[in-house]
């Protein structure tokens, strides 16, 4: 019986969990469950007899491939998969997957969750302001830049666009203007929603230089990875700019640094949340399932990153 580990820091709903067992009993599979593991070496040991793992922001290192000795597939039932050193799985014929788009309409919804947030003052009963006629700039309109673009469309709100690896026709397509250089994006928008992956390519590349075109009034909302932020770039800049805001779902680095700095002018959720929905943990996880029983009785390599 093959056995397929949940290797998650941070668990699945419930739901999502009960569903994903259902499936793999059901192909003949071995389902074990290790969620909120306190270190590397609980992981492990736990992913030594395992055919398949699935796992979401946990790191998938050379030492835990390493210590995986029957290990064919990982799936990261999510969409980034920097947490996965691709290089090592492929030299140990590991067959790496995501799940793309799964849980991107979770992660939109928090976009606007917290603009709105922030456009109300925390909801301290002082006056705020609305989202309605503001444009709203979507770095990469991928499955969550998509979904972002939606449902800023329903406040009314303009949609712009920049993506290098999106043809201006598939944007345009949408009713949303396409911009081909990100710098006429930033000094286009009041809002920038960051949709970008961390590659070599764009870790720091959200810098001082481009964050200073953003008209009056700026607000970044960062949900993609905090190491595509220069943060001393975007800590210089809400220095000069009084009237810039920075809102993340992820946490950065100068955490302290940004909230004793700036206080009421930064938002970042205590732990990342973008994808944390039943919705979004059901879609993704039963997907990352499939997708391994489908590898294992097909040889299906659709979503295969490596
Ligand atoms: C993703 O890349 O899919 C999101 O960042 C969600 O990550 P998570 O599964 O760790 O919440």
């Amino acid at each position: 019986m093959k056995k397929v580990l949940i290797a998650t820091v941070k668990p699945f709903a419930p739901a999502a969990i009960s569903q994903m067992k259902e499936l793999l009993t059901q192909a003949g599979y071995d389902m074990q469950l290790l969620e909120k593991y306190p270190d590397t070496e609980t992981l492990k040991k736990a992913v030594q007899d395992a055919d398949a793992l699935i796992v979401r922001s946990d790191k998938v290192t050379p030492e835990i491939l390493n210590a995986a000795k029957n290990l064919k597939i990982v799936v990261r039932a999510g969409a980034g998969y920097d947490n996965i050193d691709l290089p090592a799985a492929t030299e140990k014929n590991i067959v790496v997957m995501n799940t793309p788009g799964q849980n991107a309409n979770a992660v939109a919804e928090l976009v606007l969750g917290m603009m709105v947030y922030m456009a109300r003052n925390r909801f301290n009963g002082q006056p705020g302001i609305e989202l309605k006629d503001k444009t709203i700039g979507i770095h990469a309109y991928g499955n969550v830049g998509k979904n972002v673009a939606r449902i800023a469309k329903g406040f009314d709100m303009q949609v712009v666009a920049h993506d290098p690896y999106v043809s201006s026709e598939i944007v345009e397509r949408d009713g949303i203007k396409d911009y081909e250089e990100v710098e006429d994006m930033y000094r286009n928008s009041q809002y920038v929603s960051l949709h970008i992956p961390a590659t070599p390519q764009t870790i720091k590349s959200i810098n001082y230089d481009l964050l200073k075109l953003m008209p009056e009034n700026a607000v970044l909302i960062n949900t993609a990875r905090k190491e595509i932020i220069d943060e001393d770039g975007l800590i210089k800049l809400m220095e000069e700019r009084p009237d810039f805001k920075y809102i993340s779902d992820i946490a950065p680095d100068k955490k302290d640094e940004f909230e004793e700095r700036f206080g009421e002018r930064v938002f970042f959720t205590p732990k990342k949340m973008g994808a944390q929905t039943a919705e979004a943990n059901i879609n993704a996880g039963v997907a990352a399932v499939k997708q391994i029983i489908d590898y294992f009785e097909n040889g299906n390599t659709t979503y295969k990153l490596n």
